[in-house]
């Protein structure tokens, strides 16, 4: 009987093909199935000389193609499909055979789905898998959850096909059942926020300044030699050098100007109101993306509204002024990841899953779309102080903040001036600056809630709960 694989893919759209080339590439030998042949058939037709390929025409075949334990890795679409997928192959696996779902999951279906299989004898290892197509196929960041059995057994190959980043393999067991897709989840998020981030900077750039989108890739170009230095600042040169080969415009004004989702940004956002941690950024970007889908909205008060009129700034007012965008995009880009790591911290102590923040920063400096060189610095601060309360008082980060204060200051005011909308950069500042306050005033809103409510208050300066009885003497009384 010819030698079993170690490994199997089914699920062969461009993400699982690319995955099933890598791990082949890497000298494992790997079984291939989906559901219709046809992309079985083309996979090992175009690329079988890449590596051992052992094509499965039927779930029966792709089990039986299998060593044991056996290692079925899960890529088709999150939600349905996937349920679909695995009432398809439980039934035909064995006590300590593994299942792993490499889509993006919503890491409660995960935890689900875990706790079923695991009664089952089943390990099923949610595992967040990202860099887009390119990142399967020559090695993308992996974020794998689920038993720690699991992960002895899949934690080689896993690693093996795993992006690298200062020597590393950006692949680590994050914790058990659904941590792999929370943290993959929360990756989705940030990568909103830092795309609304650019795409602000960009709109200052343009409408502030008056440059051209090719002149606008240039200084994408510039920034991305220094501190700002990351995958999606390197693509967005490339999206704004772009000409429309139909029209001879540029691409950026051709296109549509609605962005859409799949939907893991949302997720973000309702866990954090879940979990109680302000991911300002993250929600600002996903709902900016609300915004201009809102096609409706926007038709009915386009030119009804009052404003400033776009006008660009000029002479003295515009000195400096890029440079203090590029001030605005960092810090708030510094606050957007800030955000996001204390809702892994938070989603970690919820759910028991122990998660090192440390770890989840060293496998993003790679692989992943948000890679960036300053995740070297947020390793660093991980590492220092695993404990760490927020990012923004690590010394590199703080000292980053204080320098581009001003700059980030000028932008969101200026913004404001001009009607540039720039909900990411102002509101990372207020998220800062709350940070920062010795009072806010919660105080107030407390004291109102107390009024129509009597829900009751606490005191600066002693303890117990008070109410105060507004409708009658005004006396306090500790109910
Ligand atoms: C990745 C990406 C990937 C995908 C997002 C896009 O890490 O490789 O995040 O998972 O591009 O799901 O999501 P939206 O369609 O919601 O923008």
């Amino acid at each position: 009987m010819a030698e079993k694989a170690e490994i199997g893919v089914t699920g062969l759209a461009v993400m699982g093909r690319n995955l099933a080339r890598n791990l082949a590439r890497h000298g494992h030998r790997v079984a291939v199935h989906n559901r219709t042949e046809a992309r079985t058939r083309s996979l090992v037709e175009e690329f079988g000389s890449e590596g051992d390929f052992l094509p499965a025409y039927s779930a029966q075949e792709f089990v039986d193609a299998l060593e044991r334990p056996r290692r079925l890795v899960v890529m088709v679409k999150a939600g349905g499909p996937t349920d679909a997928v695995i009432e398809e192959f439980a039934p035909l696996l064995e006590p300590g055979d593994m299942i792993v779902d490499g889509g993006n999951a919503h890491y409660l279906d995960t935890r689900r789905r875990e706790k079923a299989l695991r009664e089952r004898g089943i390990h099923f290892v949610g595992t967040g898998i990202s860099g887009g197509e390119e990142g399967a196929l020559n090695g993308p960041s992996i974020m794998p959850g689920g038993s720690a059995e699991s992960w002895e057994a899949l934690g080689p190959l896993l690693t093996d096909i795993a992006a690298v980043a200062e020597g590393e393999p950006c692949c680590s067991h994050l914790g058990p059942d659904g941590a792999g897709h929370f943290v993959k989840m929360v990756h989705n998020g940030i990568e909103y926020s830092d795309m609304q981030l650019i795409a602000e900077a960009y709109d200052l750039l343009r409408s502030g300044l008056g440059k051209k989108p090719a002149e606008i890739a240039e200084t994408f170009r510039k920034w991305n030699e220094g501190r700002l230095d990351s995958y999606l600042i390197e693509i967005t040169t490339e999206v704004l050098a772009h000409t429309d080969a139909d029209t001879g415009k540029p691409f950026v004004d051709i296109v549509l100007d609605q962005a859409e989702q799949k939907g893991t940004g949302r997720w973000t956002v309702q866990t954090a109101l879940d979990l109680g941690i302000p991911v300002t950024g993250i929600a600002e970007a996903t709902f900016a993306r609300s915004l201009s889908g809102s096609a409706g909205l926007r038709e009915a008060t386009e030119g009804v509204l009052p404003g400033p009129e776009r006008k660009a700034l000029t002479g003295a007012e515009a000195d400096g002024f890029a440079d203090a965008i590029e001030e605005a995009l960092f810090a708030s880009k510094i606050v957007a990841y800030a955000q996001g790591f204390n809702m892994i911290q938070a989603g970690s102590a919820e759910y028991d899953w122990n998660i090192d923040l440390g770890a989840v920063a060293r496998l993003w400096r790679g692989g992943c779309i948000i890679r960036a060189r300053f995740l070297n610095r947020i390793t660093e601060a991980y590492a220092e102080d695993p404990a760490l309360p927020t990012l923004l008082t690590a010394d590199y980060f703080r000292d980053a903040l204080a320098g581009a204060q001003t700059g980030w200051r000028r932008v969101v005011a200026e913004a404001a001036r001009l009607g540039i909308p720039a909900p990411g950069f102002s509101s990372a500042l207020a998220y800062y600056d709350g940070l920062r306050a010795a009072r806010l005033p919660a105080a107030l809103i407390q004291g109102l809630r107390d009024y129509f409510g009597a829900h009751t208050y606490h005191r600066t300066d002693r303890s117990g709960t008070f109410h105060t009885l507004w409708g009658g003497d005004r006396t306090e009384v500790e109910p």
